[in-house]
């Protein structure tokens, strides 16, 4: 049987967590894990209705922060939480450090952040894939001029970019140099999985978020 294990890739827009979740997700499935592979914002309702309301543009930063909590919050108690009480391994791309990094930017304060964060559960393992904004442009420049999305500018995820290395220290993320072949990525990715899993022992609670600072 497994054991619980809440694993989250982080990264600027760009930096290839969708592709590395992927890999591992086709990974772990293949060696016998059992998983759940899940992202934010939400496939949920929330999500769905978080992502009408971003698309309208121009909308307070604290819409945007309590949108995301909130879909954090649906995300956490009908998926997160009940995967890890099955003993399955969560692998979640973006998580609340997203909402840090990026709602700060938007002038959100972070104290601010933090508490409405009270239901959050820690993960065991975050790992930021680390690219620079000048990298992520270039290759998402062609995906939204199809899709027709507005991508937010390097001076923006400069700034996330930084939030992020500070979480990093703060928060004891792994930080993953992202701007490599894939497959080279997904290796590293793979062996601090495996290490962090290997290691963690089976009678350890599941962390509130509030428990670590
Ligand atoms: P996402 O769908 O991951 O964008 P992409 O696929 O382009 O990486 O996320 C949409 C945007 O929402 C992205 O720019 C990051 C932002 N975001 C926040 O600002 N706060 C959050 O809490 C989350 C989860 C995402």
């Amino acid at each position: 049987m497994g054991k619980p294990f809440f694993c989250v890739l982080e990264g600027i827009d760009g930096s290839g967590k969708g592709t590395q979740l992927w890999l591992m997700e086709r990974r772990m499935r293949k060696e016998g894990f059992e998983i759940l592979a899940t992202r934010e914002p939400t496939q949920t309702l929330t999500g769905y209705f978080l992502k009408i309301v971003l698309k309208m543009g121009d909308i307070h930063p604290l819409t945007d922060c309590f949108l995301f909590a909130a879909d954090r919050a649906e995300h956490v108690d009908k998926l997160i939480l009940p995967a890890l009480n099955e003993n399955k391994v969560v692998l979640c791309e973006r998580y609340l450090f997203s909402s840090i990094a990026y709602q700060t930017m938007k002038g959100v304060d972070e104290t601010l952040i933090r508490s409405m964060h009270e239901f959050a559960l820690m993960p065991d393992l975050t790992i930021l894939i680390d690219v620079s904004p000048e990298v992520t442009m270039k290759r998402k420049e062609q995906v939204l001029h199809y899709e027709g999305e507005k991508f937010e500018n390097v001076e923006f995820l400069t700034g996330v970019r930084k939030k992020y290395h500070e979480l990093a220290r703060r928060h004891h993320m792994v930080i993953v140099d992202g701007d490599r072949d894939e497959m080279v990525v997904h290796e590293e990715i793979w062996r601090i999985f495996k290490e962090r899993y290997d290691a963690k022992s089976v009678q350890t609670d599941i962390a509130r978020f509030v428990d670590e600072e």
